[in-house]
This record gives structure tokens, sequence and C-alpha cells, in this order.
């Protein structure tokens, strides 16, 4: 299996008929009335999807369904979960849904057909959840001892990428009532000081998440933290004790020093942007405890029952990607804004950059022929009410088209209720100021409208209300990439960075082997010059 559609995007009919489409609705937006709402609007869970300030009108939305079908969405979908090799450039399932799944059957037959497995992988990570909930619920008791028999009292996760950016989303947005726990994963020195200030080296858990086990940034920051715990404690067993790794490759962090029983494991079927689910989610169960984890992971769960089993015309996870593909490959859309009006969700955009960016930002189809149509938007956004008064500006004015994703949760964490009010009222009207536009003779207060959006509105923001929000958004990005047939789930783009790295840093240091361009030898000449 390498690709569900028989030819190239572009060559499919629907395609052909969508520029069509685009130009006849390029200046009639569709009427917005109740009937129009109801029919744009999908109930999923704890989530209301509101696409109603989409430019798509029935036929648009017709059309858009046919090259779904025309894709092979139905069988790209059916061979995700069936376990076969989706990730065709690594020959590897991506079976993520796998480490939410319900325990297994007794005597659940172990092997399915397919690469992976779908029943193996989940009974391979039910059985790491029990292992990981243990874990999480001993710290959380003040079970899990570190020096002289104290009870844990902070966590320090240490990972990078896919191994952070969950982890952290989750952990930022839902709180919980466990010890404190911190993130780091950039390797600049300052946020290891950052990190480790004020942390007592006695009563702290370090859990280094790394598929791979061999992320530099990862690995320093790991072997920096291994030597303040030694050097602060004397105490030869601490990195025995209070290390936890999560990995698919125990024998490097058994190398480094963590014992088998503190091991978790990760597999080749679970890509690092897919991964909070898994045991690198490890500091989100010690937030909340076993019951909030299980309740996040069973948001996740409807979210794929959906996924798996809706039509294609009622599938909102599809639905989503048919958008973004009509905002990027026909209204011209050069970025895709993600606006949280909630501070719980601030790590939102940048847990969907990677999500969206690394699982789509590519240019080669699953064939091996150049992708001949744009793929992924660039992804950003920030904070709300914030960006209203720095890049709003530009979403109402600007020359280019940026769609929308705008988030707000209908009930607030904090008693304040006139400022949840004034946040949603907010919340609303950018997004129908950027539909309705402002018509005016002064050319300089006109504001076009028509600027496309979808609102995302959370019931309220549980464990099950996350996990349904980013397992939808996950089935967003397969679908996405199944439209333009490329693989989601490789990323070979960063090895070529990553591989220059080793040698710059070397000659950094004064070993240079050759391998730096003129400019880069230059600034490392520079470098070099002023630290004298
Ligand atoms: O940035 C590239 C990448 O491979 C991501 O895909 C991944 O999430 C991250 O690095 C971390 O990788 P690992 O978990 O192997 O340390």
């Amino acid at each position: 299996m390498s690709a569900w559609a028989s030819r190239p995007p572009q060559r499919l009919p629907a395609w052909q008929a969508l520029r069509e489409a685009a130009q006849r609705q390029a200046s009639a937006l569709p009427r917005l009335d109740a009937r129009r709402v109801v029919r744009f609007s999908h109930r999923l869970g704890p989530l209301l999807v509101a696409c109603a300030r989409q430019r798509v009108d029935e036929p648009t939305l017709g059309l858009l369904l046919e090259l779904a079908a025309e894709s092979g969405l139905a069988d790209a979908i059916r061979d995700l979960f069936a376990g076969q090799a989706v990730n065709t450039t690594e020959d590897r399932a991506a079976l993520h849904m796998a480490l939410r799944a319900t325990a297994p059957r007794p005597n659940a037959s172990l092997t399915a057909p397919g690469k992976g497995g779908a029943a193996a992988a989940s009974h391979a990570a039910w059985q790491a959840r029990q292992r990981l909930l243990d874990m999480a619920e001993d710290v959380r008791a003040g079970r899990w001892q570190g020096c002289g028999g104290k009870p844990i009292g902070a966590v320090l996760h240490i990972g990078i990428g896919g191994s952070h950016l969950g982890p952290a989303l989750a952990v930022d947005a839902l709180g919980g009532d466990g010890p404190e726990i911190r993130f780091l994963a950039n390797v600049d020195g300052a946020a290891a000081e950052a990190a480790l200030a004020g942390l007592d080296p006695e009563t702290t858990l370090a859990i280094v998440v790394s598929k791979s086990f061999a992320t530099e940034e990862t690995l320093a920051n790991a072997a920096t933290v291994r030597s303040w715990f030694i050097e602060r404690t004397c105490d030869p067993d601490v990195v025995a004790r209070q290390f936890v790794a999560v990995t698919a490759n125990a024998k490097a962090a058994a190398a480094f020093g963590v014992p088998p029983a503190h091991c978790l494991p990760l597999w080749d079927w679970v890509g690092g942007r897919f991964s909070l689910w898994s045991a690198a989610g490890l500091p989100i169960a010690i937030a909340l405890g076993r019951a909030g984890f299980e309740a996040l992971l069973a948001g996740a769960r409807e979210v794929d029952a959906h996924f798996q089993s809706a039509p294609l015309a009622d599938n909102v996870p599809l639905l989503l990607a048919l958008l973004q593909v009509w905002h990027t490959n026909f209204l011209g859309a050069s970025s895709h804004a993600v606006l949280p009006y909630d501070r719980r969700l601030r790590l939102l955009p940048d847990y969907l950059q990677q999500l969206e960016m690394e699982s789509n930002g590519k240019s080669t189809r699953t064939d091996g022929t150049r992708c001949e149509v744009d793929t992924a938007p660039v992804v950003w956004g920030g904070e709300e009410t914030n960006g209203q008064h720095a890049y709003h500006q530009l979403l109402h004015q600007g020359t280019r088209v940026v769609s929308a994703d705008f988030l707000a949760c209908a009930t607030p964490a904090h008693a304040l209720a006139a400022h949840h009010d004034a946040l949603l009222g907010n919340c609303f009207a950018q997004s129908q100021a950027l539909w309705e536009g402002h018509r005016t003779a002064d050319p300089h207060r006109l504001t076009p409208g028509g600027r496309p959006s979808t609102t995302i509105l959370i019931d309220e923001l549980t464990p099950r209300a996350l996990g349904a929000l980013l397992a939808l958004y996950e089935h967003k990005a397969f679908c996405a990439g199944a439209l333009w047939q490329i693989n989601p789930f490789d990323q070979f783009g960063v090895e070529v960075g990553k591989r220059l790295a080793g040698p710059i840093v070397r000659a950094l240091r004064g070993d240079d082997d050759g391998r730096a361009d003129a400019l880069t030898s230059h600034l490392v000449g520079e470098v070099r010059r002023l630290r004298g």
C-alpha cells in the first residue's frame, strides 16, 4: 500500500471542479443564517465545532467530499486503524489510537493483519499504561522516595519536540493536584539553569523522554541534570532511584544509568508528536492521577470511534482537513492561525505547529514524485485576547487571507465571571468581524470581510475534553496528509540540520572537521575570536 488515490491530487476531477468553485465563490459569501449555522455545526462529545463562517457553500462542500472519496479517504482511515504501514517511508504503522484503547479482552488475539498489528499494539500499550499509572500514583501518594526516604516533591520532565509539547500542553492546561512539574526542552543552558533553580535534588524525580534516546538536546540536558543530582546529593544511587526513562531505546537508557524497572517503553508505531497518550505522558498522569489520565484517553477514544465509523460527510476530523485543503489550495490562504481564548490553552499553538507542520510540511508524494500542490500552511498563533492588540490587524486588513481556528471554553476555571464574558465576547466578535468586514467609503477603514474561521467551543476544559480536542487535530492532520498524498508520519527534513550540528559544535570547540560552509566558518571564527 502506498497511495489511496490513483492520480495526483490536482488531476482528480473534484480538484479541477473545486478550482472553478473557488472562482465562482470569490465575491459572494454564503448567507449566514440560522439554517446554515445548524448545517455547518458539529457536536463531537464535549466539543462544538462551528464551521458556518467558512467560505463553503453546499455545492463546494459536495465537491470537497467528492475529493475525499476520490482520494480514497475511507480506505486511508481503514488502513490507519488496521495497523497497516501508513508510514510508508519507514514501513511502519501509526497506532497512536492503540495508546488510548480500552483494556484488551482476555485471550484477545495478539496478532492482526498488517505491520505492527493493532491488537498487539493495544495490548503492549495497555500493559505499559498500567506501569505508568502505578508510577504516577506512587509519586502522588508519596510512596516514591528520594534521598533518605523523603517523598518526591517535584518532577522535572526532560524531552523535546513530540517528547515535550503534548505533555507540557496537557499539564499546563489541566493543572491537577500533584507535585510541581517542570519541563526542560531547549538545549540553551539558561533553560537548564531555570528548570533546576530552587529544586531539591533529594526530592526531585527526573523523567527523560526520548523515543530515540539519541536527540542531542535531550541527552545534553539529561547529562547536565544527572551531574546536578550526583554533585548535590553525593549519593551514588540517586540516578537509579530518581530517574525514569521513556524510550524505544532501552539499551541507551540503561547505559545512561536508568534501571529497567524505571524504563517505560515506546514503540516504532508511535510517532513523537502522537505520543502524549503513552508513557511520555507520565507527568500528565502525575499531575492528574489515574482517573484524570484515563479521562484524557477516554476523550481521545471517543473521537477515534467517531473518526473510524462516521460517514465521510459527517466525519469532523476529515471535514476540518477538507477545509484546510480548501483554504490552502483554493483560497490562497498563506497561513493558519490558532487562537485560543483561554489561558489554559496557550500552548496549543506550539503543539499544533509541530503536529501540522512536522507532519505535513512536505513536498514529496508517497509514491516518491513531487507534490505539485501546496501542503501544510504555516501554523502560528497565541494566547488571546493579547493577539488582538498585535497581529489581528493583519488578519482583518492584510493582503493575504489567513484562516483561523478560534477556541473557547464555555466555563472558566476561575471565579471572575465578568472576565470570562469579556473573553468570550471578544472571541465571538473577532470571528464575526473577520467574516462581516466593514464597508465604508474610507479605504483606510475598509475591511474586506470573508476571512474564514472555525470556532471550537469546549463545554468545560476537562481531561476528557482536551483528549477529544487533541485527537481531533491528530486525525485532521492524518486526513490532510492523505488528501495531499504525503506521509504525515516521517520527518526527514529535520535530520539534515541535526547531522550538521555535531561537527559545527566541535568546530566551536576548535576541532574543525571541514563540514561548515563559508558563512558558518566565518561565524564560528567570530565567536571564537569574541570569546578570546
Ligand atoms: O524534531 C525531530 C524529532 O525527531 C521529533 O519528531 C521528535 O518529536 C523529537 O525530535 C524528539 O525525538 P526523541 O523523542 O527521539 O528525542
